[in-house]
């Protein structure tokens, strides 16, 4: 299995990501009806952004957090959003890519979940399952 440790490779894992959202019962509105995104410039957006992350590559000079809170503003994040992103990442990642590139990856977006969490939810959403605060039952 390769490593995700160049841009074609992670190409592949964004748009394998984004098809398991836009194929996912939960995920799919929150994309295609409270955010409205626009596929063919959101995807090299993410592109950009996880070469950043993970290869340093200057290319995203987007708002990560802004989008997020523009996203809760609009319809309050909910846990369960959380669980199912994390779900989906993680088997993507794992069913295409191993190494410690794809250990980078899989820390780092467990590491933004828990800080949108945080500043937008009050940490109701926890990596070890804990359910605290606003939304926590929904
Ligand atoms: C509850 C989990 C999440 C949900 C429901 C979610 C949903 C969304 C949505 C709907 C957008 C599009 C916003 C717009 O164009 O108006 C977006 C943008 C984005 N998301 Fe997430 N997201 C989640 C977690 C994450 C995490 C953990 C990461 C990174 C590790 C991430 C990275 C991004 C990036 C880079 C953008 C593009 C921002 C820009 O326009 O520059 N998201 N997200």
């Amino acid at each position: 299995m390769p490593d995700l440790d160049t841009r074609t490779q992670i190409h592949d894992m964004v748009v394998a990501f984004y098809r398991a959202v836009v194929f996912d019962d939960v995920l799919e509105p929150v994309f295609d009806e409270i955010a409205e995104v626009d596929w063919p410039s959101h995807i090299p957006r993410l592109i950009d952004y996880w070469c950043r992350i993970l290869l340093g590559d200057p290319s995203y000079a987007g708002a990560m957090y802004a989008a997020h809170r523009h996203l809760h503003e609009r319809a309050p994040l909910q846990v369960e959003w959380f669980d199912r992103w994390h779900q989906l990442f993680v088997e993507t990642v794992d069913a295409g890519w191993s190494g410690p590139q794809a250990e980078a990856a899989k820390a780092h977006a467990e590491r933004s979940l828990a800080s949108l969490s945080r500043r937008l939810v009050d940490g109701a959403w926890q990596l070890d399952g804990t359910r605290t605060g606003a939304g926590a039952d929904a």
